[in-house]
């Protein structure tokens, strides 16, 4: 059976919400319009709005509404103020020029040397067509950018010691634990509806509660980012099952 790819972020998110554990880790997500950006910043002080095709953080924007009542978002390393909120959300239309683009609730990520980080996790069919969480790595952003993509400035990082400031080693081992059985669902929820998803890496925010939350699900992830780790076992399983799955591409 041939490997699945599916592009749209919404339709991943609609399948995932159909689970109500995996509604529960994730952020409110909508359809970008005016109306609904106003009725959203109304209730959350930050949002991302983000291509629904997008990928390597291309085309991503963070939106805030500031202390003073101003209004802003920020692409790449621009940050735009505003003095009102129909002149930024103007100038937010004007910039993502009709392409198909989704609203979501900004998450504060947990920040290292303060630069923000969040998670990647690769789950992926193993030989015997198994679902299997091969790996997690965080992934440390640009200090000057809003995404932490490896193609934008971010650089992959153990988890464990980004996350040492924040948890004992057995805390650690017990949340990597829950990453990768949160990967698992993930993984089930998707392939009922996506039969030929093989591979999946989910990109998980951790806020300042620690409440992991699925940001999105990638259906053809970078297996490569995991050599960064000094346990070599690890890259190494992730690319035997990775040939092993396209192997079986017909
Ligand atoms: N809701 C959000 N809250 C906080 N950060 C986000 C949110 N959505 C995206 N990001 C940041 O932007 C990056 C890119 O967003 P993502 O949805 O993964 O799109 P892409 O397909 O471009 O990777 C994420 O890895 C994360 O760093
Ligand atoms: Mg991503």
């Amino acid at each position: 059976m041939r490997i699945q790819r599916i592009g749209s972020k919404w339709a991943k998110t609609k399948v995932l919400q159909q689970s109500e554990a995996l509604n529960e880790l994730i952020p409110i997500t909508n359809e970008w319009s005016i109306s609904v950006l106003e009725q959203m910043l109304g209730e959350l002080q930050m949002l991302y709005v983000k291509p629904d095709l997008g990928t390597f953080g291309k085309g991503v924007f963070r939106v805030e509404k500031q202390a003073d009542n101003l209004y802003s978002y920020q692409l790449g390393t621009k940050l735009n103020t505003f003095p009102a909120f129909e002149d930024m959300a103007r100038s937010l239309q004007e910039a993502i020029q009709g392409r198909r683009y989704l609203i979501q609730q900004g998450i504060p990520l947990l920040t290292y040397d303060s630069r923000r980080f969040d998670v990647r996790v690769m789950v992926q069919q193993n030989p015997k067509r198994k679902w299997e969480t091969t790996g997690i790595i965080a992934r440390l952003g640009d200090p000057s950018k809003i995404v932490t993509n490896c193609h934008s400035g971010g650089k992959a990082v153990s988890f464990d010691k980004l996350m040492r400031p924040y948890m004992t080693p057995s805390q650690m081992s017990g949340y990597k634990q829950w990453l990768a059985e949160i990967g698992l669902a993930t993984a089930h929820q998707l392939q009922a509806t996506y039969v030929g998803v093989k591979e999946i890496g989910l990109d998980v925010a951790i806020d300042e509660s620690f409440r992991p939350w699925i940001l999105e699900v990638n259906t053809i992830p970078d297996p490569y980012i995991f050599r960064k780790l000094t346990d070599k076992n690890i890259f190494r399983r992730i690319y035997r099952y990775h040939k092993s799955n396209n192997r079986r591409v017909k």
